[in-house]
């Protein structure tokens, strides 16, 4: 039952207020955050090594910004295929998290066998009985519901809901976060379900973007901070199913390398809240328009068009910095969807992938 949707994947995309909000209340009991499927003690953690594939892995790479900020604690991420066969040293007091939709990536799966014994093992599942969760010392489910779509989307910002609640109590077990802050931040955490309501409304804007988009055979996705993981999330949702070539960049590295493909058919796609990092993102969005490419700015503020002189704009709810990326995913996940729906490919079933990658 798409609910009144063309695709699973909008239904999903547009379910994903509510399932925040389930996944919020879950782990909430007031301003604590408390986990019910066993105890996780980050006070005698010293190094978090994080391990997915492709677009959970990016909900990893959002996290390391926040462990690393609010609980002072290193982290690692890598993809399975490749911590699997670098077998990686590993001590009790590492904390190794392994993040998968399905809970049955093989990957994944084989390199949480070989951190099991050697490292503490958490894993943050939305199939609940899968063997991911099963071989874990403790499984924390995302709550998402079944999500059918091969992109993935409500199980990103519920995978990311998960780990922000989870970096608040590290930071609160570890007292790098104090219990006045840790309570603004659940507070925040609670409005995340209406403002991702808003931001749906981008869509109109989002839908006539896409249809020149669709033209495009390369397009580049930059970002700063949490934002970067959000534009490699944001090219890989748009290379699997409008089949468009595209990459995400940290928008410092625009001058590495990069900004050499960049013309007039090329464009770029900048997420890019007004945080204490915007400026220094403005001024990379004037390099290239420089070079005749054509900016689509999403950000929030009044004026952004005007101030900006981007190519397009799309004008997002204001969020606190730090748990922006749950907001903007939406956009990402939505110019992904009309830009496959303008070229005619299938949203649902894209060519040569499935849903759950159960082999090597
Ligand atoms: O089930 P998993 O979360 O372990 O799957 C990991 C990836 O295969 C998955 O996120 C894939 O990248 C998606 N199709 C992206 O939309």
């Amino acid at each position: 039952d798409k609910g009144g949707h063309r695709h699973f994947m909008a239904k999903e995309i547009h379910e994903q207020p509510a399932v925040i909000d389930a996944c919020l209340s879950h782990y909430l009991d007031g301003d604590t955050v408390r986990l019910r499927e066993g105890e996780i003690d980050f006070s005698g953690v010293d190094r978090i090594v994080m391990v997915a594939c492709g677009t959970a892995s990016y909900a990893c790479h959002v996290a390391k910004y926040w462990f690393e900020q609010i609980a002072r604690v290193p982290v690692e991420v890598d993809v399975a295929s490749e911590f699997r066969y670098r077998e990686p040293p590993l001590s009790d007091r590492t904390l190794a998290i392994f993040v998968s939709q399905s809970g049955e990536t093989a990957d994944t799966l084989a390199a949480l066998r070989y951190a099991s014994g050697k490292a503490q093992i958490l894993s943050i599942v939305n199939v609940d009985t899968s063997s991911i969760a099963r071989e874990s010392d403790v499984a924390l489910p995302i709550l998402a519901g079944v999500e059918i779509g091969v992109a993935s989307t409500k199980a990103f910002t519920c995978q990311l809901t998960v780990l922000a609640l989870l970096a608040l109590k590290a930071g609160a077990d570890r007292g790098t976060l104090t219990a006045e802050d840790g309570k603004a931040h659940v507070e925040a955490l609670r409005k995340m379900p209406a403002l991702v309501s808003q931001a749906l409304a981008v869509e109109d804007r989002i839908e006539d973007i896409a249809r020149s988009l669709a033209e495009a055979r390369d397009v580049l996705f930059l970002g700063r901070g949490a934002m970067y993981p959000l534009a490699l999330e944001g090219a890989l949702k748009l290379k699997e199913i409008s089949y468009i070539h595209a990459e995400g960049y940290a928008s410092g590295e625009l001058k590495h390398g990069p900004i050499a493909l960049v013309d007039e058919s090329v464009p770029i796609i900048v997420l890019a809240p007004r945080d204490h990092l915007f400026g220094k993102t403005v001024s990379n969005m004037q390099e290239v328009m420089a070079r005749g490419g054509r900016v689509v700015l999403i950000s929030d503020g009044d004026g952004l068009a005007a101030e900006s002189a981007a190519w397009r704009t799309v004008e997002m709810p204001r969020a606190p910095a730090i748990w922006a990326p749950i907001l903007y995913a939406v956009p990402a996940q939505m110019l992904a969807y009309h830009t496959a729906i303008a070229k005619g490919t299938d949203a649902d079933q894209p060519r040569n992938l499935a849903k759950s990658v159960t082999v090597e």
